[in-house]
């Protein structure tokens, strides 16, 4: 599987890249820049001590992939969907975004679709699937290979056998995915984040998760 991280130079990309380029996915590293893609793949590759993540500007790696994740910063998520809207038709568009309030990460500013993950359906027509993960992931659990992330990861979308594919990626992480639910589950899984942002400053710690219980692992 061909997997594209648009905006993959930042804090959350590169954990989901190394980690899924470690169970043996091909991985692209998008970027405004192909020059920060580059070098952004080229360190990864040294940490996994193999070539299996490449940089591309973003329009080519979503191009070159089948299944494209979104890291940006939510302010930069409708300009980057813009950019990318001809490219990801008919794939799988995994977002990651969380629509924080710029003046207070604390607090939400969700869009009039709902959440981010419905302004993206919305935007790129039904043709593209798209599916919400890894929002209440924290980078820094991620981004540490050696450190087992014992959080579980919320997914929902309104395409069934899109959320199964993710969830495959997902658990070939060492992760588990629950399915809850279509799109607009997506306005509290984003909205979780806010919550897990204020227990990381409450309780002085960078990886504050969710795991759900009472159901089959
Ligand atoms: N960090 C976390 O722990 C975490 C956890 C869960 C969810 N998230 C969500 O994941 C998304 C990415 O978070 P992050 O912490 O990785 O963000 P980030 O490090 O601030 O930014 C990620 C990348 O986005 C690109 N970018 C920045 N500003 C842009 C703009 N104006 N237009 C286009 N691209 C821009 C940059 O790549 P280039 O300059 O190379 O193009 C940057 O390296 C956010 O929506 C966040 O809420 C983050």
């Amino acid at each position: 599987m061909k997997i594209a991280i648009l905006g993959g130079t930042g804090e959350q990309g590169p954990g989901l890249a190394l980690r899924w380029a470690m169970a043996g996915e091909e991985v692209i590293i998008g970027s405004r820049s192909q020059e920060r893609a580059e070098k952004v793949a080229a360190e990864l590759n040294a940490e996994l001590g193999q070539a299996r993540i490449r940089g591309l500007e973003n329009p080519k790696a979503a191009e070159a992939a089948e299944i494209i994740a979104l890291t940006v910063p939510y302010s930069a998520h409708l300009s980057t969907l813009e950019s990318v809207k001809a490219q990801v038709q008919g794939k799988i568009f995994v977002d990651v975004s969380v629509p924080l309030d710029p003046d207070n990460p604390r607090r939400m500013k969700m869009p009039p679709a709902g959440s981010a993950t419905e302004e993206a359906q919305a935007f790129l027509g039904p043709e593209t699937k798209v599916v919400a993960a890894f929002q209440n992931v924290s980078s820094h659990l991620l981004r540490d290979p050696q450190h087992a992330v014992d959080c579980d990861v919320l997914v929902c979308g309104n395409d069934a056998e899109a959320k199964k594919t993710v969830m495959s990626l997902v658990a070939k992480m060492g992760l588990h995915a629950y399915d809850v639910g279509p799109a607009e589950s997506a306005r509290v899984v984003e909205g979780l984040t806010s919550i897990l942002i204020r227990l990381n400053i409450r309780y002085k710690v960078k990886g504050a998760g969710i795991r759900l219980t009472g159901l089959p692992r």
